[in-house]
């Protein structure tokens, strides 16, 4: 099984290459934002406070994420593995996916980051927030939410460094660029 975490800032383009990669490799698409905005959009206890957190740029707490992740990991059999899309986002859910992970005999293949800095994405989702309005793409909160990265976030690269699964992918230039270049890193997986 292939287990891949694509990381990297807001607006890196996580979302779009994960369609890619699940096209190409058939690997389930675990995306913890869709996740949150869909309770956001049924009302529930957990989108009503998901949303205030979202909409200040802040992470919503560990423990929420790391339930959702588990029972999503326990009901998915027969899948060739899993892209994980905006999770891990602290050095807290690393570690507790990688337990949940072992618990089910596998492991996280590799952590690919998608390296494009703060002022492109910037550009990327104010442009986004004129297209589709997402609540959480206004300056103010983008400024927020690149902090966020920056602390609590990065030092998972770190975390997966140590034992050799980070691989870092130029995320600027076109969609397909980025797409060939992360493919040629998958390919290279056992
Ligand atoms: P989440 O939904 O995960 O948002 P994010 O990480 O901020 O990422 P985005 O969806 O903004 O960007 P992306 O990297 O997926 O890029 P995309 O492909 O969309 O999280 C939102 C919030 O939910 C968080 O702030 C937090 O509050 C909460 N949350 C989520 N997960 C959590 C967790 N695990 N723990 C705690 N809290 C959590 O592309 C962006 C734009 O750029 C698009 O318009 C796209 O068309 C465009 N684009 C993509 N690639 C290119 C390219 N190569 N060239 C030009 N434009 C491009």
């Amino acid at each position: 099984m292939k287990n891949i975490i694509l990381f990297g800032a807001p607006g890196s383009g996580k979302g779009t290459q994960s369609t890619a990669l699940v096209e190409r490799y058939g690997l389930r698409h675990i995306s913890t934002g869709d996740i949150l905005r869909k309770e956001i959009q049924a009302q529930t206890e957990l989108g009503n406070k998901a949303k205030e957190l979202m909409d200040k740029g802040q992470l919503v707490p560990d423990a929420i994420i790391i339930a959702m992740i588990e029972e999503l990991i326990a009901k998915s059999t027969e899948v060739k593995g899993f892209i994980f899309d905006g999770f891990p986002r602290t050095v807290a859910q690393a570690e507790a996916l990688d337990s949940m992970l072992v618990r089910y005999g596998q492991k996280i293949s590799s952590l690919l980051e998608l390296v494009v800095p703060d002022d492109v994405v910037m550009q990327r989702l104010l442009l986004r927030k004129e297209q589709e309005g997402r609540s959480d793409d206004n300056e103010e909160t983008i400024t927020r939410r690149l902090q966020v990265y920056h602390t609590q976030t990065a030092p998972i690269a770190a975390h997966y460094a140590k034992q050799n699964l980070h691989h870092s992918v130029d995320g600027t230039g076109a969609v397909e660029e980025v797409t060939a270049r992360l493919f040629q890193v998958v390919e290279t997986l056992a």
